[in-house]
Protein backbone atom coordinates (compact mmCIF):
# COMPACT_ATOMS: atom_id res chain seq x y z
CA UNK A 1 0.00 0.00 0.00
CA UNK A 2 0.87 3.30 -0.85
CA UNK A 3 0.07 6.32 1.49
CA UNK A 4 0.96 10.01 0.60
CA UNK A 5 1.47 12.04 3.95
CA UNK A 6 1.00 15.51 3.74
CA UNK A 7 2.84 17.63 6.72
CA UNK A 8 5.00 14.21 7.23
CA UNK A 9 8.16 16.32 8.57
CA UNK A 10 6.15 17.66 11.35
CA UNK A 11 5.46 16.55 14.82
CA UNK A 12 2.79 14.03 14.31
CA UNK A 13 3.22 13.24 10.52
CA UNK A 14 6.82 12.21 11.38
CA UNK A 15 6.04 9.96 14.46
CA UNK A 16 3.44 8.20 12.06
CA UNK A 17 5.69 8.06 8.73
CA UNK A 18 8.35 5.79 11.48
CA UNK A 19 5.40 3.76 12.48
CA UNK A 20 4.13 3.24 8.99
CA UNK A 21 7.05 2.80 7.58
CA UNK A 22 7.92 -0.45 10.05
CA UNK A 23 4.40 -1.81 9.35
CA UNK A 24 5.35 -2.29 5.81
CA UNK A 25 3.57 0.80 4.37
CA UNK A 26 5.60 3.04 1.35
CA UNK A 27 4.82 6.24 2.70
CA UNK A 28 5.51 9.33 0.48
CA UNK A 29 6.36 12.35 2.02
CA UNK A 30 5.02 15.80 1.29
CA UNK A 31 5.55 19.07 3.20
CA UNK A 32 6.22 22.67 2.62
CA UNK A 33 8.59 22.91 5.35
CA UNK A 34 6.77 25.85 6.65
CA UNK A 35 6.63 24.37 10.16
CA UNK A 36 9.51 21.36 9.86
CA UNK A 37 12.79 20.87 9.34
CA UNK A 38 14.46 18.93 6.71
CA UNK A 39 16.93 17.14 9.36
CA UNK A 40 13.52 14.85 10.13
CA UNK A 41 13.83 13.38 7.11
CA UNK A 42 17.73 11.86 8.04
CA UNK A 43 15.90 10.97 11.90
CA UNK A 44 13.54 8.73 10.19
CA UNK A 45 15.93 7.19 7.63
CA UNK A 46 18.18 6.64 11.34
CA UNK A 47 15.60 5.25 13.12
CA UNK A 48 13.47 2.85 10.34
CA UNK A 49 16.77 2.14 7.87
CA UNK A 50 14.40 3.32 5.13
CA UNK A 51 14.35 7.02 3.42
CA UNK A 52 10.72 7.98 2.51
CA UNK A 53 10.43 9.78 -0.30
CA UNK A 54 10.32 13.49 0.20
CA UNK A 55 8.63 16.15 -2.02
CA UNK A 56 8.91 19.41 -1.13
CA UNK A 57 6.27 21.53 -2.09
CA UNK A 58 3.12 23.53 -1.08
CA UNK A 59 -0.50 21.52 -1.12
CA UNK A 60 -2.57 24.49 -1.88
CA UNK A 61 -0.56 24.25 -5.32
CA UNK A 62 -2.63 21.67 -7.39
CA UNK A 63 0.56 21.54 -10.72
CA UNK A 64 2.63 20.26 -7.40
CA UNK A 65 0.02 17.69 -6.07
CA UNK A 66 -0.88 16.75 -9.79
CA UNK A 67 2.97 16.07 -10.36
CA UNK A 68 3.39 13.88 -7.19
CA UNK A 69 0.40 11.92 -8.24
CA UNK A 70 1.23 11.09 -11.61
CA UNK A 71 4.65 9.60 -10.69
CA UNK A 72 3.49 8.15 -7.77
CA UNK A 73 0.15 5.36 -7.56
CA UNK A 74 -1.12 6.32 -4.19
CA UNK A 75 -4.05 4.53 -2.56
CA UNK A 76 -4.47 6.72 0.70
CA UNK A 77 -3.91 10.01 1.88
CA UNK A 78 -3.09 11.21 5.34
CA UNK A 79 -3.51 15.15 5.51
CA UNK A 80 -1.97 16.80 8.08
CA UNK A 81 -0.58 19.85 6.65
CA UNK A 82 -1.60 22.69 7.82
CA UNK A 83 -1.57 25.50 10.46
CA UNK A 84 -2.43 24.66 14.21
CA UNK A 85 -1.51 27.53 16.67
CA UNK A 86 -4.46 28.76 18.09
CA UNK A 87 -3.65 32.51 18.99
CA UNK A 88 -1.86 33.25 15.88
CA UNK A 89 -5.01 32.03 13.99
CA UNK A 90 -7.12 34.96 15.64
CA UNK A 91 -4.20 37.29 14.09
CA UNK A 92 -4.51 35.67 11.08
CA UNK A 93 -7.13 34.19 9.86
CA UNK A 94 -6.47 35.06 6.18
CA UNK A 95 -3.48 32.45 6.52
CA UNK A 96 -5.20 29.63 8.52
CA UNK A 97 -8.30 29.74 6.32
CA UNK A 98 -5.99 29.54 3.07
CA UNK A 99 -3.67 26.95 4.65
CA UNK A 100 -6.00 25.11 6.37
CA UNK A 101 -9.43 25.13 4.30
CA UNK A 102 -8.29 26.06 1.01
CA UNK A 103 -5.53 23.80 1.44
CA UNK A 104 -7.16 21.00 2.05
CA UNK A 105 -9.82 21.99 -0.82
CA UNK A 106 -6.80 22.24 -4.06
CA UNK A 107 -6.01 18.21 -2.20
CA UNK A 108 -9.30 16.83 -2.99
CA UNK A 109 -9.30 18.25 -6.15
CA UNK A 110 -6.28 16.98 -7.26
CA UNK A 111 -6.96 13.08 -5.33
CA UNK A 112 -10.24 13.45 -7.58
CA UNK A 113 -8.76 14.24 -11.14
CA UNK A 114 -5.90 10.94 -10.04
CA UNK A 115 -9.26 9.01 -8.85
CA UNK A 116 -8.02 8.87 -5.58
CA UNK A 117 -11.18 8.69 -2.85
CA UNK A 118 -9.86 7.56 0.22
CA UNK A 119 -8.55 10.73 3.14
CA UNK A 120 -7.66 10.29 6.88
CA UNK A 121 -7.88 13.61 8.47
CA UNK A 122 -6.36 15.40 10.99
CA UNK A 123 -9.06 16.58 13.29
CA UNK A 124 -8.85 18.00 16.62
CA UNK A 125 -10.99 18.03 19.87
CA UNK A 126 -11.05 21.93 19.56
CA UNK A 127 -14.48 20.94 17.04
CA UNK A 128 -16.21 20.23 20.33
CA UNK A 129 -15.91 23.83 21.40
CA UNK A 130 -16.56 23.67 25.09
CA UNK A 131 -18.26 20.47 25.79
CA UNK A 132 -21.53 20.08 27.55
CA UNK A 133 -20.47 16.68 29.64
CA UNK A 134 -17.35 14.61 29.73
CA UNK A 135 -16.56 12.15 28.04
CA UNK A 136 -16.65 13.94 24.89
CA UNK A 137 -18.13 11.27 22.31
CA UNK A 138 -18.21 11.38 18.53
CA UNK A 139 -21.17 12.47 18.58
CA UNK A 140 -21.24 15.20 20.87
CA UNK A 141 -22.21 18.68 19.20
CA UNK A 142 -19.79 20.48 16.90
CA UNK A 143 -19.24 23.62 15.39
CA UNK A 144 -19.09 26.06 18.74
CA UNK A 145 -15.32 26.67 17.95
CA UNK A 146 -13.92 29.94 19.82
CA UNK A 147 -10.96 30.94 17.22
CA UNK A 148 -10.57 30.65 13.43
CA UNK A 149 -8.59 27.96 13.63
CA UNK A 150 -10.96 25.45 15.34
CA UNK A 151 -13.17 27.22 12.76
CA UNK A 152 -11.07 25.71 10.10
CA UNK A 153 -11.24 22.48 10.79
CA UNK A 154 -14.87 22.12 11.55
CA UNK A 155 -15.08 22.97 8.14
CA UNK A 156 -12.81 21.09 6.47
CA UNK A 157 -14.98 18.49 8.13
CA UNK A 158 -18.05 20.10 6.75
CA UNK A 159 -16.66 20.24 3.57
CA UNK A 160 -15.58 16.25 3.62
CA UNK A 161 -18.99 14.84 4.34
CA UNK A 162 -20.59 17.56 1.49
CA UNK A 163 -17.72 15.64 -0.72
CA UNK A 164 -19.08 12.38 0.50
CA UNK A 165 -22.92 13.33 0.09
CA UNK A 166 -21.98 14.02 -3.46
CA UNK A 167 -20.19 11.04 -4.62
CA UNK A 168 -20.18 8.26 -1.92
CA UNK A 169 -17.25 6.39 -3.32
CA UNK A 170 -14.81 8.02 -1.10
CA UNK A 171 -13.80 6.89 2.05
CA UNK A 172 -13.40 9.90 4.79
CA UNK A 173 -12.08 9.32 8.16
CA UNK A 174 -12.09 12.27 10.65
CA UNK A 175 -9.46 11.40 13.34
CA UNK A 176 -9.72 14.26 16.11
CA UNK A 177 -7.20 13.91 18.31
CA UNK A 178 -7.13 15.13 21.66
CA UNK A 179 -3.52 16.67 23.52
CA UNK A 180 -0.44 14.94 22.06
CA UNK A 181 2.87 15.02 23.49
CA UNK A 182 5.85 12.89 23.98
CA UNK A 183 8.39 11.65 21.57
CA UNK A 184 9.82 8.54 19.51
CA UNK A 185 11.85 6.41 22.65
CA UNK A 186 14.89 6.88 20.63
CA UNK A 187 15.41 10.45 21.27
CA UNK A 188 15.77 11.10 18.03
CA UNK A 189 12.40 12.60 16.99
CA UNK A 190 9.88 14.93 19.06
CA UNK A 191 8.17 18.25 19.23
CA UNK A 192 10.52 21.35 17.64
CA UNK A 193 8.19 24.43 17.60
CA UNK A 194 9.21 27.21 16.67
CA UNK A 195 9.50 30.56 19.03
CA UNK A 196 7.95 30.86 21.93
CA UNK A 197 5.48 27.43 22.59
CA UNK A 198 2.00 27.69 22.68
CA UNK A 199 1.37 24.01 24.14
CA UNK A 200 2.28 23.27 27.82
CA UNK A 201 4.42 20.02 27.07
CA UNK A 202 6.91 21.69 25.17
CA UNK A 203 7.12 25.04 27.47
CA UNK A 204 7.83 22.21 30.41
CA UNK A 205 10.45 20.56 28.29
CA UNK A 206 11.80 23.78 27.49
CA UNK A 207 11.58 25.69 31.17
CA UNK A 208 13.21 22.02 32.38
CA UNK A 209 16.55 22.08 30.06
CA UNK A 210 16.90 25.34 30.72
CA UNK A 211 15.84 27.53 27.79
CA UNK A 212 13.27 29.35 29.44
CA UNK A 213 12.60 30.64 33.64
CA UNK A 214 9.72 29.04 34.25
CA UNK A 215 6.21 28.26 32.98
CA UNK A 216 3.14 30.05 33.38
CA UNK A 217 0.26 27.99 34.72
CA UNK A 218 -2.87 29.49 33.31
CA UNK A 219 -5.29 29.47 36.47
CA UNK A 220 -5.79 27.70 39.48
CA UNK A 221 -9.38 27.96 40.22
CA UNK A 222 -11.35 26.29 37.36
CA UNK A 223 -13.75 23.62 39.12
CA UNK A 224 -11.19 20.60 38.87
CA UNK A 225 -9.85 18.94 41.94
CA UNK A 226 -6.91 21.06 41.63
CA UNK A 227 -7.97 23.89 40.13
CA UNK A 228 -5.84 23.43 36.92
CA UNK A 229 -7.31 22.89 33.97
CA UNK A 230 -7.92 19.03 32.68
CA UNK A 231 -6.89 17.88 29.66
CA UNK A 232 -6.63 14.23 27.94
CA UNK A 233 -3.17 14.08 26.87
CA UNK A 234 -2.16 10.87 24.51
CA UNK A 235 1.32 9.76 23.34
CA UNK A 236 2.27 10.81 20.08
CA UNK A 237 3.43 7.13 19.35
CA UNK A 238 -0.24 6.24 20.14
CA UNK A 239 -1.60 8.44 18.36
CA UNK A 240 0.56 7.78 15.19
CA UNK A 241 -0.76 3.92 15.80
CA UNK A 242 -4.06 5.11 15.31
CA UNK A 243 -3.25 6.18 12.45
CA UNK A 244 -1.97 2.85 10.83
CA UNK A 245 -5.16 0.89 12.40
CA UNK A 246 -7.39 3.38 10.74
CA UNK A 247 -5.44 2.50 7.46
CA UNK A 248 -5.71 -1.31 8.15
CA UNK A 249 -9.70 -0.86 9.59
CA UNK A 250 -11.32 2.02 7.80
CA UNK A 251 -9.69 3.54 4.68
CA UNK A 252 -10.87 0.98 2.18
CA UNK A 253 -14.45 0.98 3.45
CA UNK A 254 -16.23 3.88 1.79
CA UNK A 255 -18.21 6.04 3.80
CA UNK A 256 -17.85 8.68 6.60
CA UNK A 257 -15.66 7.08 9.87
CA UNK A 258 -15.24 9.27 12.46
CA UNK A 259 -13.08 8.63 15.82
CA UNK A 260 -12.09 10.36 18.60
CA UNK A 261 -8.19 9.80 19.12
CA UNK A 262 -7.50 9.91 23.31
CA UNK A 263 -6.38 7.87 26.18
CA UNK A 264 -10.08 8.44 28.50
CA UNK A 265 -8.06 9.80 31.41
CA UNK A 266 -7.78 13.70 32.57
CA UNK A 267 -4.54 15.25 33.41
CA UNK A 268 -4.12 18.64 35.54
CA UNK A 269 -1.65 20.99 34.44
CA UNK A 270 0.00 20.64 38.15
CA UNK A 271 -0.06 16.71 37.79
CA UNK A 272 1.40 17.17 34.54
CA UNK A 273 4.38 19.19 35.96
CA UNK A 274 4.74 16.60 38.98
CA UNK A 275 4.89 13.96 36.78
CA UNK A 276 7.77 15.71 34.37
CA UNK A 277 9.58 16.89 37.10
CA UNK A 278 9.88 12.92 38.47
CA UNK A 279 11.11 12.08 35.30
CA UNK A 280 14.08 15.27 34.81
CA UNK A 281 15.01 14.71 38.43
CA UNK A 282 14.85 18.39 39.21
CA UNK A 283 11.54 20.83 40.06
CA UNK A 284 10.41 22.79 36.92
CA UNK A 285 9.90 26.23 38.32
CA UNK A 286 6.42 27.53 37.40
CA UNK A 287 4.10 30.55 38.50
CA UNK A 288 0.33 30.55 38.97
CA UNK A 289 -0.82 33.05 36.16
CA UNK A 290 -4.38 34.31 35.32
CA UNK A 291 -6.45 32.15 32.99
CA UNK A 292 -5.79 32.37 29.37
CA UNK A 293 -8.54 33.77 27.59
CA UNK A 294 -10.56 31.06 25.47
CA UNK A 295 -9.39 28.09 27.61
CA UNK A 296 -12.29 25.55 28.90
CA UNK A 297 -11.80 23.60 32.22
CA UNK A 298 -11.53 19.58 31.78
CA UNK A 299 -11.94 17.71 28.50
CA UNK A 300 -11.44 14.06 27.64
CA UNK A 301 -12.00 11.46 25.24
CA UNK A 302 -15.00 8.90 25.32
CA UNK A 303 -12.42 6.46 23.45
CA UNK A 304 -14.86 3.40 23.44
CA UNK A 305 -15.73 4.00 19.39
CA UNK A 306 -11.98 3.66 18.48
CA UNK A 307 -11.74 0.84 20.77
CA UNK A 308 -14.44 -0.96 19.06
CA UNK A 309 -14.08 -0.25 15.25
CA UNK A 310 -10.52 0.54 15.26
CA UNK A 311 -9.74 -2.34 17.30
CA UNK A 312 -7.01 0.26 18.92
CA UNK A 313 -6.71 2.04 22.63
CA UNK A 314 -3.46 3.99 23.78
CA UNK A 315 -0.79 2.05 25.95
CA UNK A 316 1.25 4.95 27.07
CA UNK A 317 0.66 6.30 30.40
CA UNK A 318 1.80 9.92 31.89
CA UNK A 319 4.99 8.17 32.86
CA UNK A 320 5.62 7.37 29.42
CA UNK A 321 5.06 11.04 28.07
CA UNK A 322 7.29 12.68 30.03
CA UNK A 323 10.32 10.42 30.21
CA UNK A 324 9.97 10.13 26.06
CA UNK A 325 9.37 14.41 25.90
CA UNK A 326 12.59 14.87 28.24
CA UNK A 327 14.75 12.29 26.69
CA UNK A 328 14.18 14.20 23.59
CA UNK A 329 14.45 17.38 24.65
CA UNK A 330 17.52 16.57 26.80
CA UNK A 331 19.34 14.80 23.90
CA UNK A 332 18.36 18.15 21.53
CA UNK A 333 18.11 21.02 23.41
CA UNK A 334 18.02 22.87 20.76
CA UNK A 335 15.82 20.58 18.50
CA UNK A 336 16.34 19.67 15.13
CA UNK A 337 18.49 23.27 14.70
CA UNK A 338 22.13 22.04 14.45
CA UNK A 339 24.70 24.47 16.52
P1 LIG B 1 3.17 20.54 12.66
O1 LIG B 1 3.11 22.01 12.41
O2 LIG B 1 4.33 20.01 13.42
O3 LIG B 1 3.03 19.75 11.29
C1 LIG B 1 2.35 20.26 10.17
C2 LIG B 1 3.28 20.10 8.97
O4 LIG B 1 2.59 20.58 7.80
C3 LIG B 1 4.56 20.93 9.10
O5 LIG B 1 5.66 20.10 8.80
C4 LIG B 1 4.40 22.04 8.06
O6 LIG B 1 5.65 22.42 7.51
C5 LIG B 1 3.48 21.39 7.03
N1 LIG B 1 2.62 22.33 6.29
C6 LIG B 1 1.87 23.35 6.78
N2 LIG B 1 1.21 23.96 5.78
C7 LIG B 1 1.53 23.30 4.64
C8 LIG B 1 1.18 23.47 3.26
N3 LIG B 1 0.33 24.44 2.89
N4 LIG B 1 1.70 22.61 2.34
C9 LIG B 1 2.56 21.62 2.73
N5 LIG B 1 2.94 21.43 4.01
C10 LIG B 1 2.43 22.26 4.95
O7 LIG B 1 1.79 20.15 13.40
P2 LIG B 1 1.39 18.80 14.12
O8 LIG B 1 1.31 19.06 15.57
O9 LIG B 1 2.19 17.69 13.60
O10 LIG B 1 -0.12 18.68 13.61
C11 LIG B 1 -0.45 17.95 12.45
C12 LIG B 1 -1.92 18.10 12.18
O11 LIG B 1 -2.66 17.66 13.32
C13 LIG B 1 -2.36 19.55 11.92
O12 LIG B 1 -3.35 19.54 10.90
C14 LIG B 1 -2.96 19.97 13.24
O13 LIG B 1 -3.96 20.96 13.06
C15 LIG B 1 -3.57 18.67 13.74
N6 LIG B 1 -3.70 18.62 15.19
C16 LIG B 1 -2.62 18.87 15.98
C17 LIG B 1 -2.75 18.85 17.36
C18 LIG B 1 -1.59 19.19 18.26
O14 LIG B 1 -1.80 19.55 19.41
N7 LIG B 1 -0.34 19.06 17.80
C19 LIG B 1 -4.00 18.55 17.94
C20 LIG B 1 -5.07 18.27 17.10
C21 LIG B 1 -4.91 18.32 15.73
C1 LIG C 1 -3.17 22.48 28.06
C2 LIG C 1 -3.42 22.97 29.47
C3 LIG C 1 -3.66 25.36 29.61
C4 LIG C 1 0.43 26.33 28.39
C5 LIG C 1 -4.60 23.26 22.24
C6 LIG C 1 -5.53 23.60 21.12
C7 LIG C 1 -6.19 22.37 20.59
C8 LIG C 1 -5.15 21.29 20.22
C9 LIG C 1 -4.18 21.06 21.32
C10 LIG C 1 -4.66 21.47 17.91
C11 LIG C 1 -4.48 24.07 29.56
C12 LIG C 1 -2.42 24.92 30.35
C13 LIG C 1 -0.74 25.66 28.73
C14 LIG C 1 1.12 27.06 29.40
C15 LIG C 1 -0.53 26.35 31.00
N1 LIG C 1 -4.36 21.67 19.11
N2 LIG C 1 -1.20 25.67 30.01
N3 LIG C 1 0.61 27.03 30.66
O1 LIG C 1 -5.34 24.43 25.06
O2 LIG C 1 -5.90 22.02 25.59
O3 LIG C 1 -5.35 22.65 23.29
O4 LIG C 1 -3.63 22.31 21.76
O5 LIG C 1 -5.69 21.06 17.46
O6 LIG C 1 -6.92 22.78 19.50
O7 LIG C 1 -6.51 24.51 21.62
O8 LIG C 1 -3.54 22.63 24.97
O9 LIG C 1 -1.21 22.47 25.68
O10 LIG C 1 -2.16 24.75 25.13
O11 LIG C 1 -2.92 23.58 27.20
O12 LIG C 1 -0.97 26.38 32.15
O13 LIG C 1 2.15 27.70 29.14
O14 LIG C 1 -2.20 23.58 29.95
O15 LIG C 1 -4.30 26.42 30.29
O16 LIG C 1 -5.17 23.88 30.77
P1 LIG C 1 -5.11 23.01 24.81
P2 LIG C 1 -2.37 23.39 25.69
Amino acid sequence: MNVLVTGGLGYIGSHTCVQMIEAGITTVIIDNLSNSNPEVLNRIESITGIRPRFFEGDIRSERFLDSVFSQIRIHSVIHFAGLKAVGESVAKPIEYYDNNVNGTLVLLRAMRKSGLKSIIFSSSATVYGDPETVPITESSPTGNTTNPYGTSKWMVERCLQDLLASDPAWSITLLRYFNPVGAHTSGLMGEDPKGIPNNLMPFITQVAVGRREKLSVFGDDYPTPDGTGVRDYIHVMDLADGHIAALREVSKREGLHVFNLGTGKGTSVLEMLSAFSESCGHPVPYQICPRRPGDIAECWASTAKAEKELNWKATRNVADMTRDSWRWQSENPDGYEKK
